[in-house]
């Protein structure tokens, strides 16, 4: 099933702002989906829609299983805001019980959940300090438990590594990844591409208001799949023939199948020139994410 699932998403905010112009996604239960796209490109003001932070000018779809803006289906899904701010007054343990209190959690069971996600997410010994003297990777995790004191099966995240050190960002993609294999849907934004290469099971890149690809990156990178060969000295004129693209001492063959490119290895040994390189390459995140963003140049590109 979809955890989301939404159509045609428009918003226009009063200042005229055309923020999302027709955006459709579908996050799948179990998965981690990742929503990148440049500064400005709307992905907050979708997170908030979905959230019902702030009103779409239209919007169909779902999440999980109910009418996007369902009030009790919103008691089963955890937010992490952008930018959010806790009272700095308030220690760690009272943030999550405050938080727990407003989703009707009993005090018994917000005790237990507040404890044990202040140790999942490595903040024992800090739970009975107030928020001002903690880092900003530290309010960051504290901002995930804070996600996860409703055991939502859904958790929407707006930049959940903001701010962390990359110790504390490969902690949050490990937790992420538990999460997931507990069967909960993690639906998060970024832009820290390498980083979300890493942990999204799928990807939706949205740049001006539209997505303009969607889908696993490897099967978003398939077409740019190639092997490079680099030889000693010039292309011999023969072998122009055996392959898609020449370029001074390299080789160009498209696809990603090894034998497709033995014959070619084999004459070049046969005929004893040395290969200095054999190297299978793809599009990595940050290739496709350039290309995106060339492609909404074009008006009207929706894919
Ligand atoms: N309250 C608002 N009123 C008017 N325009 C707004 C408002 N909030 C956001 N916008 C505009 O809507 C567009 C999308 O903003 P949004 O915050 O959704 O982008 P984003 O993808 O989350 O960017 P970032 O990566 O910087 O967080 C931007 O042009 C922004 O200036
Ligand atoms: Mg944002």
């Amino acid at each position: 099933m979809a955890a989301i699932q939404i159509q045609d998403v428009e918003k226009m905010y009063r200042g005229k702002v055309h923020a999302l112009r027709g955006v459709s996604l579908e996050v799948m239960d179990g998965e981690i989906f990742g929503l990148l796209g440049p500064n400005g490109a709307g992905k907050s003001t979708l997170v908030k829609i979905l959230m019902t932070v702030i009103h779409a000018s239209s919007v169909t779809g779902t999440m999980l299983g109910s009418p996007i803006g369902h009030r009790k289906t919103l008691e089963s899904v955890g937010y992490l805001p952008e930018h959010h701010r806790f009272p700095y007054y308030l220690t760690g343990k009272q943030v999550l019980h405050h938080y727990g209190a407003l989703c009707k959690i009993t005090r018994n069971e917000r005790k237990a959940s507040a404890s044990s996600l202040l140790t999942r997410l490595g903040l024992s010994g800090w739970e009975n300090k107030k928020v001002h003297s903690y880092s900003k990777g530290m309010l960051q995790r504290l901002g995930i438990a804070q996600a996860l004191m409703n055991n939502p099966k859904l958790l929407i995240l707006d930049e959940p590594t903001d701010g962390v050190d990359p110790v504390g960002r490969r902690e949050i993609r490990d937790l992420l990844a538990e999460l997931r294999d507990e069967g909960r849907a993690v639906f998060l934004n970024s832009h820290l591409l390498s980083e979300l290469e890493m942990v999204c099971d799928r990807v939706a890149i949205m740049v001006k208001g539209l997505v303009t690809m969607q889908g696993t990156i490897d099967s978003l990178t398939k077409d740019s799949r190639r092997y490079e060969i680099q030889i000693q000295g010039n292309v011999p004129e023969w072998a122009t023939d055996s392959c898609d693209e020449v370029h001074g001492d390299k080789m160009i063959v498209h696809g990603d199948d090894p034998d497709a490119i033995q014959p070619l290895l084999d004459r070049l040994r046969n005929e004893q020139i040395t290969i200095r390189a054999v190297k299978p390459v793809r599009e990595n995140l940050e290739d496709l994410f350039m290309r995106a963003v060339d492609y909404t140049d074009t008006p009207g590109a929706v894919q």
